[in-house]
């Protein structure tokens, strides 16, 4: 047998063989992708969610393989979150990757004068506070290990501005100082921390909050996006999610990794003037 045919039977490599991680959000959209490939590549996984139904449902799933649990955890409550992390050690005996990807975006627009408290509870409640507490456990047991990685789902709403509310746009660049603060405290003890903005992904929080369909959605960014002739997919923030947790990026540590086809290097505003300027 040749070498390309023998690589085409060739089981994948594993790259996270051995590791243990717990998903915040993993119940649903780029979290239950993570799960899956996580599992894929040979690790133990843990969900931690609010959505017990669907998280449960990826467990016994067959082609998960038994490698996934679930736990029912609302991010925003810390005793939940200390008993995910504690669920996912008693259970594996440790834990490797953290990663806190559970996120609500609000119906608000960018209407500073339409400011709703209730709704500023509920976006950073869940996407910075759940974000801290989970960073918080995961690094309470991690420390003594002196090895673990964190990651975020923080957004393109980190980069470029405008079409995300106020609320959803500051709790995801809060998500990248975190990052980068908590990299400089836990690198001493062999932590990396990272995180991974997204450009728009067809999952039920954006096509719920949208009140539009996949299909519909992924035209708007199809048509948006710098880069074309592809869809972006919650298995696409996956594979990023896989490299920041694995060890091909072990000195990768305080990074934003945006994952936006270059949306967010573009700013066609001025071409587009030019355009117009000439064309009449
Ligand atoms: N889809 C996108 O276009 C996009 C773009 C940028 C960033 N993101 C971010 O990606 C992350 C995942 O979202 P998604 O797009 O996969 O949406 P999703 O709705 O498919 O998944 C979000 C998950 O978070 C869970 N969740 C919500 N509140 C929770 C709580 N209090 N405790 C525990 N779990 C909770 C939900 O039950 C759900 O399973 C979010 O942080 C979101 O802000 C998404």
């Amino acid at each position: 047998m040749n070498s390309a045919a023998s690589s085409l039977l060739a089981p994948i490599a594993k790259r996270l063989a051995g590791k243990v991680a717990l998903i915040t959000g993993g119940a649903s959209g780029i979290g239950e992708s993570s799960a899956r490939l996580f599992a894929q590549h040979g690790a133990k996984v843990v969900i931690a969610d609010v959505q017990d139904e669907l998280g449960l449902s990826i467990c016994d799933d067959k082609s998960t393989d038994g490698a996934v649990s679930y736990v029912h955890c609302d991010v925003t409550n810390e005793p939940d979150v200390k008993n995910a992390v504690d669920t996912a050690v008693s259970k594996h005996g440790k834990l490797d990757i953290m990663f806190n990807n559970a996120g609500y975006s609000d119906p608000e627009t960018s209407d500073i004068c339409a400011l709703n408290q209730e709704e500023y509870k509920k976006v950073f409640g869940v996407n910075v506070l759940g974000s801290l507490l989970g960073a918080k456990h995961a690094a309470k047991v991690m420390i003594p290990e002196k090895k673990g990685t964190i990651l975020f789902t923080s957004s393109s709403a980190s980069v470029t501005h405008g079409p995300t509310s106020h609320l959803y746009t500051a709790s995801k660049h809060a998500l990248v100082g975190l990052t980068k603060n908590l990299c400089v405290e836990l690198g001493q003890y062999g932590i990396r921390v990272n995180c991974i903005s997204p450009f728009g992904v067809a999952t039920p929080m954006v096509l719920k909050r949208g009140g539009i369909d996949k299909k519909k959605f992924e035209g708007i960014v199809r048509e948006a996006a710098n880069l074309k002739g592809v869809v972006l997919e919650a298995g696409d923030i996956a594979e990023a999610a896989l490299f920041l947790a694995s060890e091909e990026s072990k000195y990768v540590s305080g990074l934003n990794l945006v994952v936006d086809g270059g949306y967010s290097t573009t700013n066609v505003a001025f071409t587009h003037s030019i355009q117009k300027f000439f064309s009449t």
